[in-house]
């Protein structure tokens, strides 16, 4: 039976949107009912009526009805610990090139939105593998994730300390929001394949430069870099166009890094020989960058 996906059907998510863009996510049941100070709307309203239709509550407002997006829902979804945001998902995907088909190792579960964007990045024919060390995290999480993602028979979630060790090897990607990453580069060298890339989020400053001193100790990772993403959205009017007054400035800062060989100065016959320093083409940027050490 082909499903029509112009129309709702029980069990899908939708997102209603009042005319002041007060936004509601429900999941649609048989006999449900939704229920706001703009009055009552039974969910038989939606199943089996038109996405992006307009539905009139029992008070006489008017909903907009639509499918949420991954990001409208990871806002509202119940949560426990912090979760990431879509302003640094997208950025995630892209930083540490996640494509269909990796093998991502992910540090830290907790609410499940970093892994629900994870999962729908690899795809069916990928894998990621969740390292959580408090299981009472794992109900709330897994149910975000179906929600969401649905089958989600590619995820495997071991509860345990990252910072222990990571058995597998060979690893397109590692991907960690815990508080300590640092504990963590020793094992997270010995699990990426070469060319395999790192990245955390971490909130504060401090955590970046311990992250970052650690990664340059090691010796295995190369093309260290941080991001920070602010997110800015415009208010468009016939008379006025202008930023919003409010905006997400901060939430963390990614960190990336990429597996290599170990940077050896050897004999000029040594491929891993720098050439000598007058050599090497410089710009303004790195002579810039060489003021401030
Ligand atoms: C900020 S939350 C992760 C939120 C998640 N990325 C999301 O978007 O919903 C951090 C999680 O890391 C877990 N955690 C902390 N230290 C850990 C460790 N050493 N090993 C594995 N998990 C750890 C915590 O229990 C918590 O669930």
């Amino acid at each position: 039976m082909t499903v029509d996906r112009n129309c709702f059907q029980e069990g899908d998510l939708a997102l209603l949107q009042d005319r002041k863009g007060r936004r509601h996510l429900l999941t649609l049941l048989d006999g449900g009912v939704f229920h706001s100070h703009q009055g009552r709307l039974d969910h038989e309203r939606l199943i089996g009526h038109s996405v992006g239709g307009w539905y009139r509550t029992d008070r006489g407002h008017v909903l907009l009805a639509v499918r949420p997006t991954l990001g409208d829902f990871v806002r509202q979804m119940p949560r426990g610990p912090q979760i990431i945001y879509p302003k640094d998902l997208g950025l995630i995907i892209m930083l540490a090139d996640i494509f269909p088909g990796a093998t991502v190792i992910e540090g830290g579960l907790g609410s499940g939105s970093l892994t629900s964007a994870l999962l729908r990045a690899v795809g069916v024919n990928g894998r990621v593998i969740n390292y959580e060390i408090e299981e009472s995290w794992l109900p709330k999480a897994r149910a975000n994730i179906q929600k969401v993602v649905g089958d989600a028979s590619n995820l495997e979630i071991k509860i345990g300390d990252i910072y222990e060790g990571i058995s597998e090897r060979n690893i397109d990607r590692v991907v960690l929001d815990v508080p300590e990453p640092w504990q963590a580069v020793s094992t997270v060298g010995d699990c990426l394949l070469m060319g395999g890339i790192l990245l955390s989020f971490l909130p504060t400053v401090i955590q970046v430069q311990k992250l970052v001193l650690a990664l340059e100790a090691d010796t295995r990772f190369q093309m260290i870099e941080t991001t920070e993403t602010l997110l800015r959205t415009w208010h468009v009017t016939e008379r006025s166009v202008r930023p919003d007054h409010r905006m997400v400035a901060h939430s963390g800062f990614l960190i990336t890094a990429v597996r290599c060989q170990p940077r050896v100065i050897g004999t000029p016959s040594d491929p891993s020989v720098e050439p000598p320093a007058e050599t090497v083409a410089g710009n303004e940027e790195d002579e810039a960058d060489g003021r401030d050490e």
